[in-house]
């Protein structure tokens, strides 16, 4: 036993759960018990005797195991070794993938299987190597490790590659980097994990483990996703090794860009769902809104304040006894009309819904869920309890249908309420424990899996994935014409199906500020692009310094919401005085006025997976001074953030990517490919914008599109529109621009049957001195390099350099 975390958990959890919390772990150590001796044996698998072609592959026939290499594309395979029982398919997607040609040769004691983008060499020992079209390798795989329950796989990694992804990570931007105090083998969990109410950076795991990731070195890049989801320990230092604790060996690898691989691997295992429009806004939330008249105070003082609101989330104090699926009624008396009023000025209530249920005889829900036996429940057929905030809870296996069926139906009674989006916490699941795994018992505890059974070990990293497609289907089913909004803490691959995601209780420290970065884009080079931080951190008081910073780089990331811990001060705009009220002031309408831009990326990640924010490298992966910048990102193409993440610095420097780039807030232009320092005065963080782009930001019903003109060539962007919600009409503007000597081109295209949803457009050149416009073939008026348009083909513009 730990007991410096013993006397921490101790603090955090009151008395009245502290016996549960006491009791749970000593039976759970005794189910335990029977299975702690784990002396592994890893089998050699053997020599390969025999080797056939199949469609789209081969199959090799090892002493001791069997492969089967089969392409879905033809950059992208799929590799499975046998003997293991195969994986439940819940992270795939289900697609139909189009024919490829594979070529099978026999070249001596190897054999190579290719496509045009892909060569896999199999060696007679079981060794894999991947080359691409021009034959450099790409990743070489030792032959793999078959163990009493598991697999071990390793590959060797080349001395530059860096190393991104496995989900959720309070980590380096390269998971190579020693952390400090740690030896230089970097090894990560793969086992979502409640945190315990604070983190900080080097924290692992977190809740939302993804078997996955990207390798980048000097002849490319390449994603490897595992499909298994036991309890594994992935390490890297020379070699890159996955121990899985159990299941088959089975993983797809690609080759390509870093934007090719998010493209392949969100085919393998679904595009992020497009969410409804008013998500993008301002989300404000506190563990501590306890009744109506707190939230009508918050609402109230963002109206006060002019500062635009989306959102309110209502935590655990908002239930009867923090159960879930209720409200306390007289505390929210009349909870239906309050929603329709807030709905009315554009505010939505979002409910958060724990799944553990509260053991309780009384309890309807409980009584309902056992008689259908959708608890989950030990090897010796005992209902598993432990506590969480109700007390001692009983835990939905949702990995039988029929509890997640059961569990969709209970939405219904908080939708009915008006709640138009649903917070997931607690779901990895997460357990008051004073010491020991907080979750359940990892052998002893028996899950349906689809109906082939088996343990939490194997079911525990899908259990909040699980959750999400419940209440997903539920929101489908009782509101149809509305886009499902829900925001998980836990998850796994193909979360992005279903759900947002946010970092959980991150600590408030400007090393907390930092690694949210980092967090953040993992996240997205995961395939999961929506998530954010607490902003100002979960537990603790920010200085007013470090909630303003939080809170300006928060501005463009996708999940944008303050949120904190019930015994911290009130985290309002207002709360910290002036000037910080009227600096958050304009980066909140700043996020308002970008919606179009951010709209068009969520479009954008629904029809290609590539994250909203990603690490710099994206743009040129091959310039190896981007590949480890960890405190900066882009937002779509158009916009590089660099937020400022020491306390008191007001200047910063930043190596800008290879092209021109524009200072956002005044148009000084900068070339790329240096290292620049730049002014970050209070009321500022660093944010440049790509020469090329066409910026799209709305205002008074006007669209706005703010042109920076490539420096030679062309360049565009583009405004998807919709209702904002729902599965309706929707249209694609596309804004193309060709900057010739003396001109500089506008072309405009549209698509869809939207009808246009702006009253008219204004241009505003950057960077350039307009001389003279013409819109087809008249000349028009042009005031501060601004023109005011209807709807337009073609636009010339003079110009002289400014
Ligand atoms: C967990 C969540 C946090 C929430 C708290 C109370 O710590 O991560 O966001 O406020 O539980 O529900």
């Amino acid at each position: 036993m730990n007991w410096k975390q013993l006397l921490l958990n101790l603090r955090l959890i009151k008395l009245r759960r502290f016996f549960g919390s006491l009791f749970y772990p000593m039976q759970r150590d005794l189910l335990e018990r029977p299975f702690l001796s784990s002396n592994q044996v890893f089998a050699e698998i053997g020599d390969i005797f025999k080797a056939e072609p199949i469609a789209r592959g081969a199959k090799f026939y090892f002493e001791k195991v069997e492969l089967e290499i089969y392409f879905l594309a033809a950059d992208l395979v799929r590799v499975n070794w046998q003997p293991g029982v195969p994986p439940i398919p819940y992270a795939m997607a289900g697609k139909d993938w189009p024919e490829v040609a594979v070529e099978f040769q026999e070249m001596g004691d190897r054999w190579l299987i290719s496509t045009k983008v892909l060569q896999v060499i199999i060696n007679h020992n079981g060794g894999l190597t991947f080359q691409n079209h021009l034959g450099q390798i790409i990743r070489q795989e030792l032959p793999p490790q078959l163990k009493t329950a598991g697999w071990l796989h390793q590959a060797k990694l080349l001395p530059e590659e860096h190393i991104y992804g496995l989900g959720e990570r309070a980590a380096p931007l390269n998971l190579r980097t020693p952390q400090d105090g740690k030896p230089s083998t970097t090894s990560y969990l793969m086992w979502n994990y409640d945190a315990g109410g604070r983190y900080g950076p080097g924290t692992d795991p977190l809740y939302l483990c993804i078997p996955l990731y990207m390798g980048l070195h000097e002849s490319g890049s390449y994603l490897i996703f595992y499909e298994n989801s036991y309890k594994a320990t992935f390490s890297f230092n020379g070699y890159a090794a996955a121990d899985f604790e159990g299941g088959a060996l089975r993983y797809y690898l690609s080759v390509g860009s870093p934007a090719q691989l998010l493209d392949r691997y969100t085919q393998l295992t679904g595009r992020p769902a497009m969410p409804p429009r008013w998500v993008l806004g301002y989300h404000q939330s506190r563990w501590g809104y306890e009744t109506e008249p707190a939230i009508r105070e918050v609402t109230q003082g963002f109206k006060t304040h002019n500062l635009p609101l989306s959102a309110i989330h209502l935590d655990i104090d908002c239930q009867e006894e923090f159960r879930a699926f209720t409200i306390d009624p007289d505390r929210f008396p009349k909870l239906t009309e309050f929603n329709e009023e807030l709905v009315d000025t554009g505010v939505h209530l979002i409910a958060i819904v724990n799944p553990g249920v509260k053991a309780d005889r009384k309890s309807e829900l409980f009584e309902e869920g056992r008689s259908q036996e959708v608890f989950c429940k030990t090897i010796n057929d005992q209902l598993i309890i432990a506590p969480v905030w109700p007390g001692l809870c009983a835990f939905p296996d949702f990995t039988n249908p029929k509890a997640r069926h059961w569990w969709s139906r209970q939405y219904e009674y908080l939708l009915d309420l008006g709640f138009t989006g649903f917070w997931h916490d607690m779901n990895e699941p997460g357990i008051f424990v004073l010491w020991g795994d907080p979750s359940l018992p990892q052998h002893s505890t028996l899950h349906f899996l689809e109906g082939r059974g088996g343990n939490h070990l194997e079911a525990h990293n899908v259990y909040g994935l699980l959750q999400a497609e419940a209440a997903y289907e539920a929101l489908k089913e009782y509101k149809p014409e509305l886009r499902p909004f829900i925001v998980s803490r836990a998850g796994w691959a193909g979360l992005q199906r279903y759900a947002w995601t946010w970092t959980g209780d991150i600590e408030t420290s400007w090393s907390g500020l930092r690694i949210t970065i980092t967090t953040v884009l993992h996240m997205g080079l995961s395939g999961i692009p929506y998530s954010g931080a607490d902003i100002g951190g979960f537990k603790g008081n920010p200085s007013a310094e470090l909630y303003l910073r939080w809170f300006q780089m928060s501005c463009f990331l996708p999940f944008f919401r303050t949120h904190s811990a019930n015994n911290v001060k009130p985290r309002t705009p207002w709360a910290f005085g002036e000037p910080i009220l009227s600096i958050v002031r304009e980066f909140l309408w700043l996020r308002y006025r970008l919606l179009p831009y951010l709209y068009t990326l969520t479009w954008e990640t629904n029809q290609t997976g590539h994250p909203l924010v990603r690490p710099l490298f994206w743009a040129d992966s091959k310039n190896p001074q981007l590949w480890a910048v960890e405190d900066a990102f882009f937002l779509g193409d158009a916009l590089l953030i660099a937020p400022i993440v020491e306390e008191g610095a007001t200047s910063r420097s930043i190596i800008l990517p290879q092209g021109h780039w524009y200072h956002f807030w005044d148009d000084a232009p900068f070339p790329g490919g240096n290292q620049i320092d730049i002014a970050a005065p209070q009321e500022q963080i660093p944010v440049f914008v790509k020469a090329g782009s066409v910026l799209p930001i709305e205002e008074n019903q006007q669209l706005i599109l703010h042109i920076y003109p490539p420096v030679t060539g062309v360049g565009g962007g583009r405004v998807y529109s919709d209702a904002g919600d729902g599965y309706g009409a929707w249209r694609l503007d596309e804004f193309y621009l060709q900057r010739h000597e003396q001109n500089l081109e506008i072309t405009w295209q549209q698509q869809g049957n939207y009808p246009f949803p702006y009253k008219n457009v204004k241009l505003h050149v950057h960077g350039l001195e307009v001389q003279t416009a013409w819109i087809d073939t008249q000349e028009v008026h042009y005031q501060n390099n601004c023109l005011e348009v209807e709807q337009f083909q073609q636009i010339i513009l003079s110009y002289s350099q400014r």
